[in-house]
């Protein structure tokens, strides 16, 4: 799949919407969801259009529910589709996760149990997306606050299995590796070190919030704060290991200046510089 080049850009965000609109903002390519878009005609698709034309656009959406045992939506995927087609995106993306089942829609991205049973019914759901798009999807890795006494394997196994049999690509979000380890005691070390990187294409970086939960600390990933140093260190491990992904700052809540994420890029591109400098092989 020859891609790579564009490597550092943001989320399309709605109070940044008239920059983008207006001229040249230094990125290099736009993230933005999905389902804010799905619609055919009207200004949203509109904005999209225009945008696109600036910038390489990445889509990522949130009601795919590849994890839903009775099956992906084939509305939703025609819908999708049809998006895909007009604006050609680099990647297209959604999460490990449900969100559907019997009618009941969650605006929240449920967790799953990492069983033998339900990788089975996430290899259906992304392979059922892959042959309506036509194309590879990349599955995010999620942050979650609860973990099930039926796990078989953990999360990184999982992922890799999925990986094998799909032959889907990873959205690695590096801050939701760090936020789950909080939560569940594992080592973001020890995920990062399990995780086929061959498989990562974009990486996402945000923040979290420390919140009390029935008398427990707990990290809830709000993506209302700027990336902390605990997850700049996991993105430098990433990148030094995936160098051809698309990094980006994916900031949902408390949404400040387009300059102040625009300096935030510019730490990641930074770093990214730094550890393509240490890996040159010396002449
Ligand atoms: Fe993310």
């Amino acid at each position: 799949m020859p891609l790579p080049a564009p490597r550092f850009g943001l989320g399309l965000r709605k109070p940044h919407y008239a920059e983008f609109l207006a001229g040249d903002v230094p990125v290099d390519f736009v993230e933005v969801i999905s389902e804010n878009f799905m619609v055919a005609g009207g200004r949203p698709r509109d904005i999209l259009r225009q945008v696109r034309e600036r910038h390489p656009v990445a889509l990522h959406g949130v009601s795919l529910s590849v994890g839903s045992a009775d099956g992906v939506d084939a509305e939703y995927l025609r819908r999708l589709r049809s998006l895909v087609d007009e604006i050609e995106p680099a990647f297209v993306s959604d999460h490990l996760c449900w969100t559907r089942f019997a009618g009941f829609q969650s605006h929240d991205l449920l967790p799953l149990p990492y069983t033998a049973a339900t990788l089975a019914v996430v290899c259906a759901g992304v392979d059922a997306t892959q042959n309506a798009l036509g194309r590879q999807m990349l599955i995010e890795n999620p942050s979650s606050y609860v973990s099930f006494a039926a796990d078989e394997m953990s999360e990184w196994e999982f992922l890799r299995e999925m990986v094998a049999r799909t032959g889907c690509g990873l959205l690695l979000d590096v801050n939701n590796i760090y936020v789950s380890g909080q939560n569940h005691g594992f080592d973001p070390a020890a995920y990062l070190a399990a995780i086929p990187f061959e498989a990562v294409r974009q990486i996402h970086l945000a923040g979290h919030t420390s919140r009390e939960i029935d008398g427990r600390g707990m990290l809830v990933d709000t993506h209302d704060q700027p990336v902390p140093d605990p997850v700049w260190r996991l993105f430098a491990e990433a990148i030094a290991r995936a160098p051809h992904a698309w990094a980006m700052i994916e900031r949902d809540d408390n949404i400040p200046a387009l300059d102040a994420l625009l300096a935030e890029l510019d730490v990641a591109r930074a770093l990214a510089q730094t550890i393509d400098a240490d890996q040159q092989v010396p002449a």
